[in-house]
């Protein structure tokens, strides 16, 4: 069985809808987009929590994102660009339709910050200086600011945002030039104790 349990049903229910206003089983729920976005999301819900605010570590919250970094994201996952543990296995059982909905659902919801994340409050301030020299630019209000369309730093969760800085130095998960231009100026002056004050920064609360 390829695809999540909880998907199937959610299909099945469509379908059933969907015979009942006399429409083809196979059409493209985009015509009811209320219903079906919800229901596609539903099956997120398990890992990445009620209407997509993460009770973490590891799993990040998309409650309030972007759709088009959503979109983005996922079809990273599904071809394989973005590294993952994942996600990369379940977006590949997603139609681009069906990710186009979600990123619409999610936008929609309310962000919720990361609680009660434990933080070093000296590595914090040093990381606040360091987010205002050289990420504040396309990561506004400390990178809160969902219309930027490049995710979530501060509020989100630490262990998250720690493996992704990890793909970015490795190069695994690949940076566009300007930012891989800043992390790399960021890390020749401070080194690897700069990364680790980011994300105390990013992890310290609203
Ligand atoms: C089994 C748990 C699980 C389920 C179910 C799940 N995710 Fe994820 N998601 C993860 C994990 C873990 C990550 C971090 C990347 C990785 O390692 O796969 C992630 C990362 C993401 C990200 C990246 C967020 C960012 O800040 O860049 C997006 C977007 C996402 N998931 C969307 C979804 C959507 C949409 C669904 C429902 C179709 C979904 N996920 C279902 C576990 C899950
Ligand atoms: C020139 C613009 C730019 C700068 C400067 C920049 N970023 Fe980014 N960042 C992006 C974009 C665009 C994305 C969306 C994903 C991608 O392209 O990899 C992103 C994504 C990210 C993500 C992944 C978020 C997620 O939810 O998975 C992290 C973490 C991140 N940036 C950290 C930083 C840090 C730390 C700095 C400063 C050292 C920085 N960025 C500077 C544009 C930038």
């Amino acid at each position: 069985m390829k695809r999540f349990p909880l998907r199937i049903i959610a299909i099945g229910s469509l379908a059933m809808f969907l015979s009942q206003t006399a429409m083809a089983a196979d059409e493209k729920p985009k015509t009811i987009a209320g219903a079906s976005a919800s229901m596609l999301s539903n099956t997120c819900a398990g890992c990445h929590g009620t209407y997509g605010a993460s009770n973490g570590p590891s799993i990040p919250t998309l409650a309030g994102m972007s759709s088009a970094y959503l979109v983005e994201t996922m079809l990273g996952y599904k071809s394989g660009e973005i590294p993952s543990t994942i996600m990369g296995r379940l977006a590949k059982g997603y139609t681009d339709d069906e990710i186009n909905l979600m990123g619409e659902y999610f936008a929609k919801q309310k962000f919720v910050a990361a609680k009660g994340q434990k933080v070093d409050a000296d590595k914090a301030a040093k990381g606040a200086e360091l987010h205002e020299k050289y990420c504040e630019k396309c990561h506004s209000e400390s990178g809160m600011a969902a219309e930027d369309d490049s995710g979530f730093l501060k509020g989100q969760w630490k262990s998250y945002l720690a493996a992704q800085m990890m793909d970015y130095q490795n190069k695994d998960r690949k940076a566009t030039k300007k930012m891989a231009k800043q992390l790399t100026k960021m890390h020749k002056k401070h080194g690897p104790s700069g990364i680790e004050e980011l994300i105390e920064y990013y992890s310290s609360g609203e």
